[in-house]
């Protein structure tokens, strides 16, 4: 069942600011109290496993490096260069990337998610437990991956930085509907998920971009796609944690997200104009193989494989149903896939505000 958002009051149309979305109903605190120990009692593990997987700020690639130098003489060629480049670039490639682009801006929401979960989140802005470190950390890495693609993109003149923009506004308006219910063990289990995805789309518009001869944005989005590969080994390591320590509660969250299905962050986003823009540019990325339903089946195999569920003993009898269901799904969705592309008609164009409402097939 889907419920709207709403804030109640009549004096204000909210809906300027928070576009009216379908939401699931808001369920929260589903994770049993006394399990929040077991994050407390995590702290120092997470000192030693996950802290360790970020980087120093001092050797951290920054926006600047990938980007033409405005305090250099040679700028103006610079910008001439990167525009010469994009000319090549083909719309239906622009607006994959740029629905990763915005989704990256969106990390506001990011935080704030990941900062609802209980046990883990940083109580405080300035917290000092392990939990509350690496997520300011991931954020302060995440946030480079905005900048980065977002001044590409405008420095490119390819496409309207204006709508891009609004729909980065009302998306962080809108926020995000994850179902994870403050629980760090849906909470990882959705980031580790969400990191991976995240990886193979920035690696597929690298492997894209060679193609299209833009050498510069083939580096740009590599570059993006190592920092997300590194993010998901964090995440899924707290998950493989969680195995060792409370197999039974974890393999049943496991299940639980599956069931509900990952959401992308994203998929709240709106132009303005097309209620429908997440499925269109989803369909546009599935259609350039930037990321597909055979995806996120190799996902739900790889967190499969790496959790070692198929050898999961001694759990209880829902445990043992949750773990056939999550051991099963891949093919299932495979096979779904399969049905669904032999029963699939010719898409239609469509316009893009993002790229000045020039149509791109879905
Ligand atoms: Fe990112
Ligand atoms: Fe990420």
């Amino acid at each position: 069942m889907a419920s709207t958002l709403s804030c109640g009051s009549k004096n204000v149309n909210y809906e300027t600011f928070v576009p009216r979305r379908e939401v699931h109903p808001q369920v929260t605190h589903s994770m049993p109290a006394e399990k929040i120990e077991i994050f407390k009692s995590l702290e120092w593990w997470a000192e030693k496993n996950i802290l360790t997987l970020l980087k120093p700020v001092e050797t951290c690639w920054q926006a600047q490096d990938f980007l033409p130098d405005p305090a250099s003489d040679g700028f103006y060629e610079q910008v001439r260069e990167l525009r010469e480049r994009a000319k090549e670039i083909p719309d239906d490639y622009l607006v994959a990337l740029v629905g990763d682009m915005i989704t990256e801006e969106a990390l506001p929401t990011y935080q704030t998610m990941i900062n609802t979960a209980d046990g883990v989140r940083d109580e405080t802005g300035a917290s000092l437990t392990s939990w509350a470190i690496w997520t300011r950390a991931w954020t302060a890495e995440e946030n480079r991956h905005g900048d980065l693609l977002n001044k590409y993109l405008y420095l490119t003149g390819r496409v309207d930085m204006r709508q891009i923009e609004k729909t980065i506004q009302y998306l962080i308006g809108s926020g995000m509907d994850p179902r994870t219910e403050n629980s760090p063990y849906l909470g990882f289990i959705y980031t580790s998920f969400q990191e991976r995805a995240t990886f193979i789309s920035h690696g597929n518009t690298a492997r894209l971009a060679k193609q299209h001869g833009d050498i510069n944005l083939a580096k740009i989005c590599g570059t993006i796609a190592s920092d997300e590969k590194r993010h998901a080994t964090a995440y899924t390591k707290v998950i493989e944690k969680l195995f060792e320590i409370d197999p039974d509660e974890t393999v049943k969250a496991f299940a639980e997200m599956m069931r509900k299905k990952i959401t992308m962050p994203a998929h709240l986003m709106y132009d303005g104009r097309d209620d429908n823009l997440f499925d269109h540019f989803s369909a546009v990325a599935q259609r350039l193989g930037v990321y597909t339903a055979n995806d996120y089946a190799d996902i739900v195999d790889f967190l499969v494989e790496t959790w070692k569920v198929k050898e999961l003993t001694g759990i209880s009898a829902e445990g043992r149903k949750a773990q056939d269901f999550v051991c099963g799904l891949p093919a299932r969705v495979r096979k779904l896939e399969e049905r669904a592309q032999a029963t699939a008609k010719e898409a239609p164009n469509i316009p893009f505000t993002w790229i000045f409402d020039r149509h791109v097939k879905l």
